[in-house]
């Protein structure tokens, strides 16, 4: 691991930066925005769990017709693309984390593939467009992909979580 080539060094203590490749692997479209209340990172819920606001997440034309039959769903998976998020650090330092985490071991949007997950509910679909609560990402954040959640496969009501170094349990929120 390098911590040479960091364009923006705003690292907390025993944060790590690596080199990112040189070239990508892949490409991907963005089929959409989501239009949510808010502006800034800061300005935004922790996660899915912690907001009650509606958003509105609009697919642009040319994909309008992979909505149909989603209102068939009460939950939706949504992946989107968190473009404001730096991609080379592999170590982090959350302000509620005990000590630093690996990139893989948080929920943080920043990664080398920025890209976040949540199971939000569906509220409305209309046209090229359908309204959710559940996100957390700021307004106009890309759009990657839907997927109707499952809880028969998607649900684990036995998955727990903790911290074993400090011997506390709590609720893994990242930032
Ligand atoms: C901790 S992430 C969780 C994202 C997703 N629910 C997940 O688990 O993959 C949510 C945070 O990302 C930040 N964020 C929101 N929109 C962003 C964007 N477009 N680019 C970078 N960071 C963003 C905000 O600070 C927000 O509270």
């Amino acid at each position: 691991m390098s911590d040479t080539k960091v364009a923006a060094d705003d690292r907390r203590e025993g944060e790590v930066a690596v080199e990112l490749p040189a070239q990508f692997d892949a490409s991907l479209y963005f089929i959409g925005r989501i239009r949510t209340p808010w502006k800034r990172r800061e300005d935004c819920p922790k996660n899915p769990r912690q907001t009650n606001d509606e958003c509105t997440i609009e697919i642009d034309p040319r994909w309008t017709e992979g909505l149909r039959g989603l209102e068939n769903y009460s939950h939706v998976v949504i992946l989107y693309w968190m473009d404001q998020a730096r991609r080379d650090l592999i170590v982090q330092a959350p302000r509620h984390a005990p000590e630093p985490r690996g990139t893989f071991a948080l929920r943080s949007p920043v990664r080398p593939n920025p890209i976040a997950v949540s199971v939000a509910r569906l509220v409305r679909v209309g046209g090229n467009a359908f309204t959710v609560v559940g996100l957390d990402c700021i307004d106009g954040t890309p759009l990657l992909d839907i997927k109707p959640y499952f809880a028969s496969t998607d649900s684990h009501p036995d998955a727990s979580f903790g911290w074993p170094h400090s011997g506390t349990k709590r609720h893994p929120v990242s930032e």
